[in-house]
């Protein structure tokens, strides 16, 4: 069985196969987020890309836990730098097996950079293959074809989309990447964080739901059990 817990903007925490992933912890100064970065123990960081809202408490909860952290190539070598050395990089179309399940990295359209001005490398998303479930975390994205690309190859049974527009797509590219990924079920990210990227959620889920498209917008700290 697999738990979802969201903590706001893009903070994922997923449980699955025994194990605990923590997905791009923006814990300190998202004013979305229910919890303290110190209640988090997590096994693995997974990092969409750099920019601050994704990277956020990295450094410190990698430190304070030893979770691994895994990223693209230039985000392995930053962390290597800072003093995190139990990370793994992959890049691109790149695929792992890890102990919690078989992880793709996938295409994003945006950009990386850390919050010091380092390039970040390519953004991506991940797409996680686990207890015979999968799980797609598309990271900050323009709508994209390869999304249609992954709805025909695998069946996908929970897609994280951002849909606060501005910095990502917004409500209405979100819908056709939804129709796209033909997911069992999508859960809204990257929304509501600040005014740029304030959204009607339930709009947006209203209208999934008339094209027969599961929707389960999370309040922060809300989750479910598949
Ligand atoms: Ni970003
Ligand atoms: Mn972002």
């Amino acid at each position: 069985m697999a738990r979802i817990t969201y903590y706001g903007h893009s903070v994922i925490w997923l449980e699955v196969a025994g194990y605990r992933l923590l997905f791009d912890p923006f814990i300190t100064g998202n004013p979305l987020c229910p919890v303290q970065p110190e209640a988090l123990h997590p096994d693995y960081i997974l990092l969409t890309h750099a920019h601050g809202d994704h990277w956020g408490d990295t450094i410190a909860i990698a430190r304070r836990t030893g979770a691994m952290v895994i990223g693209i190539w230039e985000i392995y070598d930053y962390l290597q730098k800072q003093g995190i050395t139990n990370a793994h990089p992959m890049n691109l179309g790149g695929r792992r097996q890890f102990p919690f399940g078989r992880l793709t990295m996938t295409i994003a359209h945006h950009s990386s950079s850390f919050p010091d001005g380092t390039y970040g490398g390519h953004p991506a998303g991940f797409l996680l293959e686990s207890e015979g479930k999968i799980f797609y975390n598309a990271g900050d994205t323009a709508l994209s074809y390869e999304m249609r690309l992954l709805g025909e190859r695998y069946r996908i049974d929970v897609a994280f989309l951002p849909v606060g527009d501005n910095f990502t797509m917004g409500p209405e590219d979100a819908l056709i990447a939804a129709e796209w990924l033909k997911p069992r079920l999508v859960v809204p990210i990257h929304y509501n964080t600040f005014p740029v990227i304030e959204v009607d959620i339930e709009a947006f889920a209203q209208q999934l739901r008339e094209k027969g498209i599961e929707v389960r917008p999370l309040r922060p700290g809300e989750g479910f059990t598949l």
